[in-house]
């Protein structure tokens, strides 16, 4: 999840003192430098590389920008001819920057700190090229996708290429792992997170292990209740990251036999820290502990969070572990 970001002042002085956070993203020593700042402060386990989801509609020639206090703005898709102005030529060269940070990043990590690199998945990343931006309902994106789907089949397609080519350069550019962020895959009915969440992802783990049959993959597919069986169940998936409203018993039962489990902490127990962040971690830990687990949140790090409660937590975890 995400590890960066406005809780540290590092973060926030680096952030001031550079253009817009895409200038940010494609400065590969500065981006390197983001990703190592939570690894010098906590000594976690992996890193992940500083980036975002939405550099692909920005390579893909859509604009993209960020504003602070309201999120990701995009000068949003309106039909099927907007994908017309989409360019999905070079989309690698584009994306050069990102994975030069991953270079430089790997070379000045710890030898045993993992480093993941990781992309949206279509559905999420369609969301957003179609709403134009976080959104309430999704109502345009599922408009689209339900009434002409073989339209926005087209989108989809598109954006199953350049993920594949993206993630498939960010292990050859030093991952030691990736991971699918679809973190609107909880809101579509049955049959249509089959067709926009489960299929897409599918191609894209069968084209990364085409490539590269040893990377293990972890998927997130953020609130997706009981689906989460069936994005466990994708040939190639070694790993899935729980949101918490993930039931641990339930979990531990349905999904440990066949994949490995990370997760799922509520960020808001980190945020409160103390008694409460404690018990939780240890009821996370003791659901798990049969099997190897990779303790993390179940979503990003919220900005207030306090770093002494970071701490905390990790030493609780050390202790733990023994
Ligand atoms: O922790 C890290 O350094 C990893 C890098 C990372 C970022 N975004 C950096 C970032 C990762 C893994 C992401 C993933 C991401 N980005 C997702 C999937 C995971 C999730 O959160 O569900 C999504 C949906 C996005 C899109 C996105 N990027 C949004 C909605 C926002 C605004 C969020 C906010 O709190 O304002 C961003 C901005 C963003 N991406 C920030 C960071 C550190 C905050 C930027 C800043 O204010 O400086």
């Amino acid at each position: 999840m995400r590890q960066a970001g406005r809780y540290l002042p590092e973060y926030r002085e680096l952030r001031e003192s550079t253009g817009s956070f895409l200038d940010l993203c494609y400065s590969p020593s500065l981006a390197a430098e983001v990703t190592l700042q939570p690894i010098n402060r906590f000594g976690f386990d992996a890193a992940i590389i500083f980036s975002d989801i939405l550099v692909i509609p920005d390579a893909l020639g859509q604009t993209v920008s960020f504003q602070e206090g309201v999120g990701p703005i995009l000068d949003s898709l309106k039909n099927v001819n907007d994908l017309e102005s989409l360019n999905r030529e070079n989309i690698i060269d584009r994306l050069s920057p990102v994975y030069k940070a991953l270079q430089i990043t790997r070379r000045e990590l710890p030898k045993e700190t993992a480093l993941i690199g990781f992309a949206g998945a279509p559905w999420t990343i369609a969301t957003y090229m179609i709403e134009g931006g976080t959104s309430r309902d999704f109502l345009k994106t599922k408009f689209w996708a339900f009434s002409v789907p073989e339209e926005f089949d087209k989108l989809i397609n598109i954006l199953v290429g350049a993920i594949t080519e993206h993630l498939i350069a960010q292990v050859e550019s030093g991952a030691d792992t990736i991971q699918i962020f679809d973190s609107w895959a909880g809101i579509l009915p049955e049959n249509e997170f089959d067709r926009w969440c489960l299929k897409p992802i599918e191609q894209i783990v069968s084209g990364v292990k085409g490539k590269h049959p040893s990377i293990p993959i972890i998927v997130f597919p953020r609130l997706a209740g009981e689906r989460y069986i069936r994005i466990a169940e994708i040939e190639g998936v070694s790993a899935v990251s729980l949101d918490q409203t993930v039931s641990l018993g339930w979990a531990k039962k349905s999904l440990q036999s066949k994949v490995t489990l990370q997760g799922n902490l509520d960020p808001v127990y980190l945020l409160a820290g103390g008694k409460v962040m404690r018990e939780e971690t240890a009821r996370i830990l003791g659901a798990f502990n049969s099997k190897p687990f990779v303790f993390n949140l179940g979503h990003g790090v919220l900005p207030s969070t306090p770093i002494q409660h970071v701490f905390d937590l990790c030493e609780f975890i050390a202790e733990w572990r023994g």
